[in-house]
C-alpha cells in the first residue's frame, strides 16, 4: 500500500482514546451508563418530517441527480422563507444560499475553498475542531483566539496582532458556541464586520444551534447588521433544529461571491444529496414546530444545573445550544483526570474541555441530550450520583 498523505498526520491524535476505553470497560461490566457525552439529539426526528419524505421518494423526479447549481430549488425558498421569518433578514434564494451536505461539510470545505499555504484562518480556542483541521490541511495556518470567561467567551478584536489580521482571509466564529453555550451580541456582530471589512476577511459564522434557545432567548445573527452580508457567510444545519443529525442538511447563506465560490468547489466534489432528503428539508423549514424538544432541554438544564448548584459544583445555565461547560469541580484535577474519575465513579461520560483546544483545559462539557431519558429523571438520577462520587470538595 502507498503511505497515507501528509496531510493526515496533521489531524490531530484522538484525545478521548482513554475515555472511550474506560466507558467501554464499564459498559463490558454490565454499568448504567449516563453519557452526557455526545451532542446528538436523542428525540426522533418530527413525523410529519418523516412523511415529507415518504412522499418525496415516491415521486421519480428525486431520484435523479440534482443538476441546480446551488441546491434543490423548493429546499433555498423555505431556507430564505425560514431566514427572514426567524431573523427578520431577506436573502435571494437563487444567488445568496448553498445547500450543504450537513454544516460540517460546508465549514470544512470553506477552508479548501480560500486557504492556500500562508494564509490564516483566525479560529476559536475552544472551539469545534473541523475549523482549525481542515485550514491545516488546506496548507494554512491557524490563530486560535482565546475564548475566556471574563469576555464572555467572545474573541477580544483588539489583541489580535495586526501581521495576523493582514494575513488571516477566513475569521471563524460560533454562536451559539459548542462548548461553551455562550451567545453573540449585536454588538459583537458589528465590531466583526468592521474588523473583517478593515482587513479584507470572510467572517465565517457558524450557527448550527441558532435556534436552540431557552427562556424566550432569540439569537442575533451577522446578517441583521449593518454591512454583514458584505463580509460575512453564515451556516445553519436542520441537525438540531429538528433532530435531524442523521439526514445530512444544512445550508450556507450571505456574502454572493463566498457562496458562489463554495459551491464551486463543491460542484466538484459533491453531487449534493438525494432530493427527497432536500424536499423533506424544506418541509420542515415551512412547517415544523420543534419547540417540544426545546422545552425538554431546558427542563433538563434547569434539572442538571440546579441539581449540581446545589451539591456545590457551581455551574452556569446555558441560555442557548444544548451544553452545559462548567470548571472541573476539583482543582487538583485535569479535564481528562476528572473525566475518568467521573466515569469510573458515577458512570458518567463528560467530555473534557481541552478536546477542544487549550483554553478548553481545566473545563468539563455535558450535553443535554440523552437517549434513554424521557423527561429529566436520567439528569435528576446525575447529579445524585455526582454527589455521591466525592468528586466534589465541600469547599466549592
Ligand atoms: C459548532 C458546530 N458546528 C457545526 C456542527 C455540524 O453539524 P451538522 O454537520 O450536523 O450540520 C456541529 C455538530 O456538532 C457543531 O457542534
Amino acid at each position: 500500500m502507498p503511505a497515507r498523505s501528509k496531510r493526515l498526520d496533521m489531524i490531530p491524535p484522538y484525545l478521548f482514546a482513554e475515555i472511550s476505553r474506560v466507558k467501554a470497560e464499564a459498559i463490558a461490566s454490565g454499568a448504567d451508563i449516563i453519557d452526557l457525552g455526545i451532542g446528538d439529539p436523542d428525540l426522533p426526528t418530527p413525523q410529519p418530517v418523516i412523511d415529507a419524505l415518504l412522499r418525496a421518494a415516491n415521486d421519480p423526479s428525486t431520484h435523479r441527480y440534482d443538476e441546480t447549481p446551488r441546491g434543490w430549488v423548493s429546499f433555498l425558498e423555505a431556507a430564505a422563507e425560514w431566514y427572514a421569518k426567524e431573523f427578520g433578514v431577506q436573502l435571494d434564494p437563487a444567488n445568496d444560499f448553498v445547500q450543504l451536505i450537513g454544516s460540517k461539510e460546508g465549514l470544512a470545505h470553506l477552508a479548501w475553498t480560500y486557504i492556500d499555504p500562508g494564509d490564516i484562518s483566525i479560529v476559536p480556542n475552544p472551539g469545534y475542531t473541523v475549523y482549525k483541521v481542515n485550514t491545516l490541511m488546506a496548507g494554512g495556518e491557524v490563530y486560535e483566539t482565546p475564548l475566556l470567561t471574563e469576555n464572555g467567551f467572545l474573541p477580544v478584536l483588539e489583541d489580535i496582532p495586526s501581521d495576523v489580521a493582514k494575513r488571516a482571509k477566513l475569521f471563524y466564529v460560533c454562536y451559539p458556541h459548542n462548548p461553551t453555550g455562550a451567545t453573540a451580541t449585536k454588538e459583537f456582530y458589528e465590531d466583526a464586520v468592521k474588523f473583517c471589512k478593515d482587513h479584507d476577511i470572510l467572517l465565517v459564522n457558524d450557527m448550527a444551534y441558532a435556534t436552540v434557545a431557552y427562556d424566550g432567548y432569540t439569537n442575533p445573527t451577522v446578517m441583521q447588521v449593518e454591512g454583514g452580508k458584505d463580509v460575512a457567510i453564515e451556516f445553519h444545519s436542520l441537525s438540531k433544529m429538528y433532530n435531524m443529525t442523521g439526514w445530512r442538511l444544512g445550508f450556507a447563506l450571505g456574502n454572493t461571491e463566498a457562496v458562489n465560490n463554495l459551491q464551486r468547489l463543491k460542484s466538484n466534489i459533491d453531487s449534493k444529496q438525494f432530493p427527497a432528503i432536500a424536499e423533506a428539508g424544506a418541509y420542515a423549514l415551512r412547517s415544523v414546530d420543534n419547540s417540544h424538544t426545546i422545552a425538554m432541554y431546558q427542563r433538563r438544564r434547569d434539572i442538571l444545573c440546579d441539581g449540581l448548584n446545589s451539591i456545590g459544583w457551581k455551574v452556569t445555565k446555558p441560555k442557548s445550544a444544548f451544553y452545559v461547560w462548567s470548571r472541573v469541580p476539583n482543582p487538583s484535577m485535569t479535564s481528562a483526570e476528572f473525566c475518568k474519575e467521573l466515569l469510573q465513579r458515577a458512570h458518567i461520560v463528560a467530555i473534557p474541555g481541552n478536546g477542544y483546544g487549550t483554553n478548553g483545559e481545566g473545563w468539563v462539557r455535558m450535553s443535554l441530550t440523552l437517549a434513554g431519558d424521557t423527561d429529566g429523571e436520567r439528569f435528576n438520577e446525575a447529579v445524585r450520583r455526582i454527589a455521591a462520587s466525592g468528586l466534589i470538595p465541600s469547599s466549592v
